[in-house]
């Protein structure tokens, strides 16, 4: 089992059985096999396999993993703890449907108190939602993070042959790694990039060893904090445009608070504000989105003033109309601006 093909039949055979309820560990039930593979062979008994002949499983870690995420573990992070960024795996932090991050200690390479890494999830990077709207007017990028030019790359994109994804994968991951790396040199608060696999992120972890940093949307700010918050935000967000870029999921779930500072994260779906015809749009809904939150502390904000003089006083055009499918049906100023709209 070489080819990362293999490997994400295997991860979506996993997470087939995992939907089935078959716990791996007791193997109470047969796992079903796919056709791609000897019928004979359950993904469980696939992976059981390839980890017998894995030199990786010299890396072993703290964290209890089940069967299944173990092998994933040894398979993601395994290179990172070859090259000692990492030397033991602690906790996950969270798990989910897109990606997975997990508190880990640094290895002798990396001078820090603990590091996160974030592994995406074969099935959530094939499944892309909308990814479509955030690439457009921004190259690919390979692994290393240089713009794809053979235009058998290319055309392998567009015709989403199986190779073709497997690269628009790894620009996507490149993507939030690289402009990671852009925002932190540019004195962003974002936490500090480390490294990068095939499917994960190394940075900075945000919080201590027995809590992770919660998302602002999970905090409720005092007046007198919310306010220069608020400006920090704003601050970051003018610092992304003058990088010609914008986040394109901006909101208070994407930003960690920990003892009175706030780090942006998840940055996959960067947008660029020059080529993207959607940019003005996507700007103007992270900016009402981080308004939003911020109202609610209190704060008081005017979105489409604010996006409006953040988006001009870097040169870009204001275009009057709004794409729809920015509104929300529900808000009564978003129903009055469609109204004027139309
Ligand atoms: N550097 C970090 N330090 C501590 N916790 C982190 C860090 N990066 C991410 N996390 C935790 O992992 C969660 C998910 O990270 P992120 O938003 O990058 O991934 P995601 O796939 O977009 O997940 P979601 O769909 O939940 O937003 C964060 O909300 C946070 O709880
Ligand atoms: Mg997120």
């Amino acid at each position: 089992m070489n080819t990362n093909n293999d490997l994400y039949e295997l991860f979506d055979d996993l997470d087939d059985e995992e939907k089935l309820n078959t716990t791996l560990e007791s193997g109470k039930r047969r796992p079903r096999t796919t056709g791609k593979h000897p019928k004979s062979l359950s993904a469980a008994d696939r992976l059981f396999k390839h980890k017998q002949d894995d030199s990786r499983t010299t890396f072993k870690f703290t964290y209890k993993a089940a069967r299944f995420e173990e092998w994933w573990l040894l398979e993601s992070l395994g290179a990172f703890y070859e090259h000692k960024w990492i030397s033991d795996v602690l906790r996950r932090v969270k798990g989910g449907k897109e990606a997975s991050v997990y508190q880990c200690k640094p290895g002798v390479e990396v001078d820090a108190p603990l590091l996160a890494a974030k592994i995406y999830r074969p099935r959530s990077l094939r499944n892309l939602k909308n990814d479509q709207q955030y690439r457009v007017g921004r190259h690919d990028i390979d692994e290393d993070g240089h713009a794809l030019w053979k235009e058998a790359d290319i055309n392998a994109i567009a015709k989403r042959t199986s190779y073709g994804e497997e690269v628009r994968h790894q620009s996507w991951i490149a993507y939030e790694f690289v402009t990671m790396e852009k925002f932190f040199e540019a004195g962003m608060d974002v936490p500090k990039p480390y490294a990068k696999e095939k499917n994960s992120i190394l940075m900075e972890f945000i919080g201590d060893a027995a809590t992770a940093a919660p998302a602002l949307s999970g905090i409720s700010l005092d007046r007198d904090e919310a306010k220069p918050l608020f400006e920090r935000v704003v601050r970051n967000i003018d610092i992304m445009l003058s990088l010609d870029r914008i986040h394109g999921d901006l909101s208070a779930y994407n930003i960690l608070y920990w003892q009175g500072e706030i780090k942006f994260i998840d940055f996959p779906q960067v947008v660029f504000p020059e080529s993207n015809p959607s940019s003005w749009g996507i700007f103007q809904r992270d900016v009402t989105r981080i308004c939003q939150y911020f109202s609610a502390q209190g704060v008081r904000t005017d979105a489409r003033k604010l996006a409006a003089d953040l988006w001009t006083s870097h040169g870009h055009r204001v275009f009057e109309k709004v794409d729809p499918k920015y509104l929300d049906p529900n808000d009564p100023n978003d129903r009055k601006l469609w109204d004027q709209q139309r």
